[in-house]
């Protein structure tokens, strides 16, 4: 991202860590059966500061572009302490999982879902067309087979689905789109498949190539 030109993106759509691993009572094992995956990942271990990300975020963004980044209840409170001087307005959007993991000790909600953070100025792109898209909520279920990768299985591949609908709402044909912290690729995958270009991060190696080879898929 260092690296990137100034004003060099219409779309800002990532999926940082979330730094709840700590917060983790850790998987869930039951006889006969897939263990519940609880989202443990050793990167979601490394302190994250929204703040590191505040400098190059609007360096390199659009004077017109857009921010979307996912985040937990336990950051919400940082990012809105980095972003909200730094741009006209800050939103939090809201994902709900239809079919999220359950809790088979009924000790608690469900945790259905999810908060992306929204960033942007005045004369900011906005592709909403009627108030039922205004929503700042949106359904969908968690990434299933076959869209799910195996190998390597992400815990927290995200739904194409979810990603293509922030990024219709928030850029154009044509738009670039960045993912500083891209995993499997699923913010790449959405961009090309709505004709949009595509550039992303991912400090591992496996999900990177797992990534390009996503992302070469979509070229055909
Ligand atoms: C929440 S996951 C993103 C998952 C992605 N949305 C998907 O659908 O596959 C966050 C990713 O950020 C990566 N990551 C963590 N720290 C990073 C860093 N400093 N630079 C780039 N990637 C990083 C992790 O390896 C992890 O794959």
């Amino acid at each position: 991202m260092k690296t990137m030109p100034d004003n060099s993106v219409d779309l800002i759509l990532t999926d940082p860590p979330y730094n709840i691993a700590k917060y983790s009572t850790g998987n869930i094992y039951l006889p006969g059966r897939e263990a519940l995956n609880n989202d443990i990942a050793k990167w979601d271990e490394v302190e994250f500061n929204p703040q590191e990300l505040v400098y190059d975020f609007k360096r390199i963004l659009k004077k017109d572009g857009n921010i979307f980044a996912f985040t937990s209840y336990n950051l919400i409170g940082k990012w809105h302490e980095a972003f909200d001087k730094e741009f006209d307005t800050f939103q939090f959007f809201v994902w709900h999982k239809t079919n999220p993991v359950p809790k088979i000790f009924k000790n608690g909600f469900l945790n259905s879902c999810e908060m992306i953070v929204c960033m942007w100025n005045k004369g900011h792109r906005w592709n909403f067309s009627n108030q039922r898209e205004m929503h700042n909520f949106f359904e969908s279920p968690i990434c299933m087979s076959p869209e799910r990768l195996q190998n390597p299985k992400h815990p927290t591949q995200k739904p194409v689905k979810l990603l293509k609908h922030l990024i219709s709402i928030a850029s154009n044909e044509g738009d670039i789109v960045f993912d500083p912290f891209m995993g499997t690729g699923s913010t790449g995958v959405a961009a090309l498949q709505l004709g949009r270009k595509f550039g992303g991060c991912e400090i591992d190696s496996v999900y990177f190539e797992a990534a390009q080879n996503r992302l070469e898929l979509c070229h055909g």
